[in-house]
């Protein structure tokens, strides 16, 4: 790899910053200056150092966020905060993105990776990979509304998978159901289409889990932080690297 592309993945600046950075020799390679931007690194082999400091090279990179509202799942917007505005400056590596999309006003678990492959795999609809949302639901929702969700929903341009509906709390002096309902589907705004279907509301949705990741409690709302060991090892079957 080029050294100043393996310099601004590792967040050392643009393209352009960093070229600046290696003509003003500040880059060495295995104890030798090198001043052209175009120098090939093994990254696996070389050892890197910039003003003196090593630097070493991640390909990967994965961040579980617990998305807060009103940020959006993309990497740039023009009126809006995106996800990846969640992730301090040091964070930062132009190539990152969040596995699939969650609706502005969701929270919730949010992959954020720089492994297109992976997030390929978690997003397919060939492989149905499992996701549970909690909900809090305007109107009461019944055994009749878990029936309908396990046998499919007639949403207009597609009928539903089978979804998992469980029902955690009923408020029936107000007319509110606490829920969670798992779905191997990710249409746009789909759990709140197949509780309007049913003529209920979602007021508020959290993502809790996707495949074999799952939101702890000790992650507060718009924190992130690194998967663990148990994490990788669990999406070894979907890609990762
Ligand atoms: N379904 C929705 O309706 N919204 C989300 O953000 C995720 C799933």
């Amino acid at each position: 790899m080029r050294i100043d592309k393996l310099l601004s993945h590792m967040n050392f600046g643009s393209r352009k910053e960093v070229k600046a950075l290696i003509s003003a020799g500040s880059v060495r390679i295995n104890g030798v200056q090198i001043v052209k931007p175009n120098f090939q690194v093994d990254e696996e082999k070389d050892r890197v150092e910039v003003e003196g400091q090593a630097v070493s090279y991640q390909k990967f990179v994965y961040w579980l966020l617990n998305k807060p509202k009103g940020v959006v799942s993309a990497t740039e917007d023009t009126r809006y905060s995106t996800v990846i505005d969640c992730l301090h400056p040091d964070d930062y590596r132009f190539d990152l993105f969040p596995v699939g999309r969650l609706d502005i006003d969701t929270t919730g678990l949010l992959l954020i990776t720089n492994n297109g492959q992976l997030a390929h795999q978690l997003t397919s609809p060939k492989k149905k990979v499992v996701k549970t949302y909690q909900a809090l639901i305007q109107g009461l929702v019944t055994k009749e509304t878990i029936k309908t969700f396990q046998e499919g929903l007639d949403l207009g341009d597609f009928i539903s998978q089978p979804a998992q509906l469980i029902i955690d709390e009923i408020d029936s002096e107000n007319g509110r159901s606490k829920i969670r309902v798992s779905i191997s589907e990710g249409k746009y705004h789909q759990v709140k289409r197949m509780f309007q279907a049913c003529q209920l509301e979602v007021m508020k949705l959290h993502r809790l889990s996707m495949g074999p990741l799952h939101l702890d409690e000790t992650l507060a709302i718009g924190a992130y932080r690194q998967l663990t060991q148990t994490e990788i090892q669990a999406l070894i079957p979907y890609g990762y690297e």
